[in-house]
């Protein structure tokens, strides 16, 4: 009777000296025509195969090769090699997938991030994309975990949308209209009544708004999706597909939002070092020798807040020379975001009571005319990392603020009905997946921690 597959996880950490073992995986090297050291991707530490090269067919030794996928059999024994506990004694094995050896892209050194970003395809086979991979899925785990242990309710919004939330008209269209010739109004505009959903729809770039309206019957919700943003903005903390986390809470005033914030993205830094410590040893030990360090700082410190009118004081008095100048009014850029968490006050920072001509329509206008009850948390390496507000919750104050901004006031009819009947005060905020990937993992590239990058004139794989 043939055994069962064991991950290579299972037997490094607790599998049994002695017992007859299978694995199946990738060959990362094969030295000496003797050591197989083999990944299957649960773990970043390959397990190492020691095969007697007399006892095995020479033509089916020469197919071990770097990328070829084996199934291997044998004993489990103590390793005489340093740092690994365990290693296999070949019995049999079975090439599953030959790979050739010279066409294979990835050979066993250091690729630069930009060659790997051309084999997207490939490089989750390689160990930093094994970490970056593996840190993505706990910690959208943590994610889910983290609300459903506070009663919060995961709401799927739509990925179709016929509003712009943000309002910034950085929309992806969707269509089923000919391209070529679309019909037309009398006026010579497309018709988009003629279309699939007989409106003008696009990929959402916020789910806000419909979390809203879930929190207006459920109390706490959240979303976790796909959002799409068409900003021609190549940097490397911007793309045009990101995932976002948006939690949206009824009775929740400014202070509340912060405190949930603060909490939030505390505790799920502290679920990834308990639980994906060897990833961020091997990410601390090849990026980033202080990246752990940095983790736990996150973790054990009060969050600065204040508010945007005192941050751009410090800025003005920083002596500091901004690429782009900062006076009251202006919206904060990376650099003015970096200087204040990385050189005032040296930890995140929370600022709240932006301007509210540079943010969106929704948010609570504050007493004072010019400033709404908004909220960013500024990260070190990265500026923001979460935008939130409290929602003006007055329907005649909303409905003025829509008008000002000339947005169509029909468009968000449904969304005006949540402040007629049984309006409450609430607030919600949104996380971007990907700047707190880079956050954790310590790649400075958006592109490295998403399996399949979406920016500007690059959507290949
Ligand atoms: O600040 P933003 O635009 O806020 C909203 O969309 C609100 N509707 C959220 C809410 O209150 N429910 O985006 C929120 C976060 C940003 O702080 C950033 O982390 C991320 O989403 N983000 C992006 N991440 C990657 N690429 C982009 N182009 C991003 N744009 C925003
Ligand atoms: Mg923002």
């Amino acid at each position: 009777m043939s055994i069962e597959r064991t991950k290579i996880k299972d037997l490094i950490e607790h599998g049994e000296l002695n017992a007859k073992v299978l694995i199946k995986g990738w060959v990362r090297t094969f030295r000496s025509n003797r050591f197989i050291q083999i990944n299957d991707g649960s773990t970043i530490n390959n397990i190492q195969a020691v095969v007697d090269f007399e006892k095995f067919d020479e033509t089916e030794l020469r197919r071990i090769t770097t990328g070829a996928c084996l199934q291997i059999e044998g004993k489990l024994t103590e390793s005489m090699g340093k740092g690994q506990r365990v290693e296999i004694q070949t019995e049999r094995f079975e090439i599953l997938g030959d790979s050739h050896p010279d066409e294979y892209p990835l050979q066993p050194k250091k690729h630069s991030m930009e060659f790997l970003r051309t084999i997207a395809h490939l490089r989750p086979r390689t160990n930093t994309f094994g970490a970056v991979l593996r840190i993505r899925h706990a910690l959208s785990f943590a994610i889910h975990k983290y609300f459903n242990d506070k009663g919060f309710v995961y709401l799927h919004t739509p990925i179709i949308t016929g509003s712009d939330c943000e309002g910034a008209g950085e929309m992806f269209r969707v269509t089923t209209l000919d391209p070529v010739k679309p019909p037309l109004t009398k006026d010579g505009k497309v018709n988009y009544s003629e279309d699939f959903f007989g409106r003008e729809t696009n990929l959402t770039v916020s789910g806000q708004l419909e979390g809203e309206l879930g929190a207006m019957a459920l109390s706490d919700i959240y979303t976790f999706g796909p959002t799409f943003r068409a900003e021609n903005s190549n940097t490397p903390r911007h793309l045009a597909e990101f995932w976002m986390i948006e939690p949206e809470m009824a009775f929740y005033d400014l202070k509340d939002n912060m405190d949930l914030a603060e909490d939030f993205l505390k505790n799920i830094v502290r679920y990834i070092l308990e639980n994906s410590a060897h990833d961020i040893d091997f990410l601390t030990k090849m990026y980033d020798q202080d990246l752990k360090h940095t983790l736990e700082f996150v973790i054990n410190n009060d969050f600065a807040r204040i508010t945007y009118t005192e941050a751009i004081a410090i800025l003005e008095k920083s002596g500091q020379k901004f690429e782009y100048p900062v006076s009251w009014g202006v919206d904060l850029q990376t650099e003015h975001e970096r200087y204040l968490v990385e050189k005032h006050f040296r930890r995140p920072v929370i600022l709240i009571d932006y301007p509210k001509d540079i943010k969106a329509f929704y948010m609570k206008q504050n007493d004072d005319g010019k400033t709404v009850g908004a909220m960013d948390v500024l990260f070190p390496r990265i500026g923001e990392i979460i935008g939130g507000s409290q929602r003006e919750e007055n329907f005649e104050k909303l409905v003025n603020r829509i008008k000002e901004l000339n947005l169509k006031k029909e468009d968000f009819w449904w969304y005006l009905d949540t402040r007629r009947f049984g309006s409450a005060p609430h607030s919600g905020f949104g996380l971007g997946l990907e700047r707190m990937l880079l956050f954790i993992t310590g790649m400075s590239n958006i592109r490295d921690v998403i399996p399949f990058p979406r920016t500007p004139k690059n959507a290949e794989f």
